[in-house]
């Protein structure tokens, strides 16, 4: 049986950059409530001109990393894209990737499984390339928020939170035993499927029931969270992804050299860096520049840790992630 190695990494998030002290414009809030309570500082939003959508986000990230892996798009043998926010209802954004970096005309699938997403389309790569069915598979993570929330008072509890950006993966074919993903570890409990959800548009809330409606408190078509509830149940969660990767491993938390958690918040990263006892150098957050940006947040926080030259060959890494569904769970790689 053959591993999966990541060979190319990339990111890109829009220009555009959106301080806290910006979102007073829209709704009562302040850059203190917003920083203690979830460490952000500022988030990239698209600025609508600029031509970027979750597709055209994702390939530009995707072109970096298939670069970085010395490849090019002909080398690509299958796409994984993990999105909520789709260019469209359907087709899925895997096609538009596709199309956008004029690849031949290889698969291309969707992973909707929100903060999670990174993680569960990850595992789905390693598995096509651990039977020996691809060779390099683009596996992205892509999110355009800004677009769909309530930016009012009324919103204020989410809309702060989310963020726009795109990273990508190029997994590859490895022959090197103990290298590369060393296991994938995916859970849901759809019992809270509500607690973060959109409920509408969807096929229980059509476009012309809503339209008919005309319902100035319908916010069925906004992100709904309830926050503290998240909040427990994601510190469960994410140690328990974390435990399980280690020990279907047989290591311990003292092997962990880099932890990068999705970046839901601050205050989540920085419960589960105490209980695993981690110095600051072994978990990488940048939710403070990006906020949350969902099945694009691991992806790029790994990117930007690499790139910073904080993950050396051979160590420990491990991604983890929660979020909607509700969905979690761990990737273990040895670098
Ligand atoms: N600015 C100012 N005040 C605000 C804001 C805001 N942006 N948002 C809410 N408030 C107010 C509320 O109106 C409320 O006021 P009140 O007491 O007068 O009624 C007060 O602040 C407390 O509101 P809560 O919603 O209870 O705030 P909470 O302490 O729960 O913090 C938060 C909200 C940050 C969302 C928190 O619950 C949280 O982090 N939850 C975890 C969920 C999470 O991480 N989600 C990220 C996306 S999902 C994922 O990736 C897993």
């Amino acid at each position: 049986m053959y591993n999966s190695k990541i060979t190319g990494l990339g990111y890109y998030v829009p220009d555009n950059v959106v301080k806290n002290d910006d979102l007073k414009e829209f709704m009562e809030t302040s850059d203190e409530w917003i920083q203690e309570r979830t460490g952000i500082k500022e988030r990239r939003w698209i600025d609508p001109k600029s031509g970027d959508t979750t597709a055209v986000m994702g390939a530009k990230a995707s072109r970096i990393a298939i670069e970085r892996a010395g490849l090019t798009k002909d080398d690509i043998d299958f796409i994984v894209f993990a999105t909520l926010s789709p260019d469209m209802y359907f087709p899925g954004g895997g096609v538009q990737i596709q199309e956008m970096l004029e690849m031949p005309t290889i698969g291309a699938l969707d992973v909707r499984n929100q903060c999670s997403g990174f993680i569960y389309a990850m595992s789905v790569a390693d598995q096509f390339i651990k039977t020996g069915m691809y060779k390099n598979i683009l596996v992205i993570g892509a999110e355009n928020h800004s677009g769909g929330l309530e930016k009012s008072t009324r919103g204020r509890n989410v809309s702060v939170i989310f963020g726009d950006g795109a990273g990508a993966a190029v997994l590859s074919r490895s022959e090197e035993a103990g290298k590369g993903i060393l296991s994938s570890h995916l859970h849901s409990e759809g019992k809270h499927a509500k607690e973060l959800a959109l409920i509408g548009p969807s096929t229980k809330r059509w476009v012309p029931e809503i339209i008919e409606a005309n319902d100035p408190d319908d916010v069925s078509y906004y992100p709904y969270m309830n926050g503290q509830f998240v909040f427990k149940h994601a510190i469960g969660r994410f140690s328990e992804a974390i435990v399980e990767g280690l020990e279907a491993n047989k290591l311990q938390k003292e092997d962990i050299d880099m932890l990068i958690p999705h970046q839901a918040n601050l205050r989540i990263a920085q419960f589960i860096q105490k209980k695993f006892q981690l110095s600051d150098d072994k978990v990488y957050n940048n939710i403070m520049k990006y906020g949350n940006t969902t099945a694009a947040s691991v992806i790029i926080a790994l990117t930007e840790a690499w790139e910073k030259g904080k993950i050396k060959d051979n160590d420990l890494v491990v991604l983890a992630a929660f979020g909607s569904g509700f969905t979690w769970g761990s990737v273990i790689i040895r670098w």
